[in-house]
């Protein structure tokens, strides 16, 4: 792959002398019905600005349920969480609706662009919810496409691009307003060899221009690019550390 420049990022997520995120003792119980089913059973992480994280576990051991939560998708049942300062469990719907999207960049597995939208649309997304309007909101998605390589596929729909080409629009649509986390589940998942790498690229060039970023994955060759891996069984850390 061309060799990418990223010079708009550097510093722009500032959060302050808070860690991004801070979760004390959080637990998530399902309920269903008369079933409850504790998936999370006391966690404690805390992640600083401008660190890569992987977060490794088996099926079922509740990964996607700490993503839910990390991403403000869904509520936890015990404990507390700020992200970025700012308490997350008090908030309501709307609030944490106004979080995600100022806050949070999103990458997930099935890439969850709109099929209908050309890449530059897709990417101006995120700033219409935003209400970033006209040229600039058109500017600003068209330098993050430019940051991730599709400078020259800004016309075209999802549907005319490789999957690796489809995530790095999702990357930019991440990365346009600015977050101050990107949060990536099973971000490879769906992607050859070849984009896996693009992809994994990419991320260290956004962490070494100091992005903060948690990676959701089951693959140890995925896990071993960040620099921090937190290892999650039946609920809870099991480890916390280093690669290697
Ligand atoms: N909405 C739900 N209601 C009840 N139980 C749930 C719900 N969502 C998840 N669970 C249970 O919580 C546990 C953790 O699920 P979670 O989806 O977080 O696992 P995971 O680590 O992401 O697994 P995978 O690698 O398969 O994606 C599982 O036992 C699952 O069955
Ligand atoms: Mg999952």
């Amino acid at each position: 792959m061309a060799e990418l420049t990223l010079p708009f990022l550097e510093g722009s997520a500032a959060t302050g002398s808070y860690p991004v995120i801070d979760l004390e003792g959080v637990g998530k119980t399902y309920t269903s019905g008369s079933i409850e089913f504790e998936a999370l059973k006391g966690v404690d992480l805390r992640i600083e600005q401008g660190e890569y994280v992987a977060v490794m576990g088996p099926s079922g051991s509740g990964k996607s349920t700490l993503m839910n939560i990390l991403g403000c998708l869904d509520t936890l049942t015990r404990g507390s969480y700020h992200l970025a300062g700012e308490d997350v469990g008090e908030m309501d719907e709307i609030e944490l609706a106004g979080v995600r999207n100022r806050r949070i960049g999103f990458v997930f597995q099935q890439f969850n662009l709109l099929p209908s939208l050309s890449a530059l649309r897709n990417v101006e997304l995120p700033l219409v919810y935003g209400r970033v309007h006209g040229a600039e909101r058109k500017a600003r998605a068209t330098a993050a496409l430019e940051r991730v390589g599709l400078g020259d596929r800004l016309a075209n729909r999802p549907g005319e691009l490789s999957g690796g080409q489809q995530q790095r629009v999702a990357v930019a649509r991440a990365l346009v307003g600015e977050p101050a986390l990107l949060l990536a589940d099973e971000p490879t998942g769906n992607l050859d060899s070849s984009s896996t790498q693009e992809i994994l690229g990419l991320f260290d060039e956004l962490h070494a221009q100091g992005r903060t970023i948690v990676l959701i994955t089951h693959e140890a060759d995925v896990a071993e690019r960040a620099e921090r891996v937190v290892r999650v069984m039946d609920g809870v850390v099991t480890s916390d550390g280093g690669v290697r």
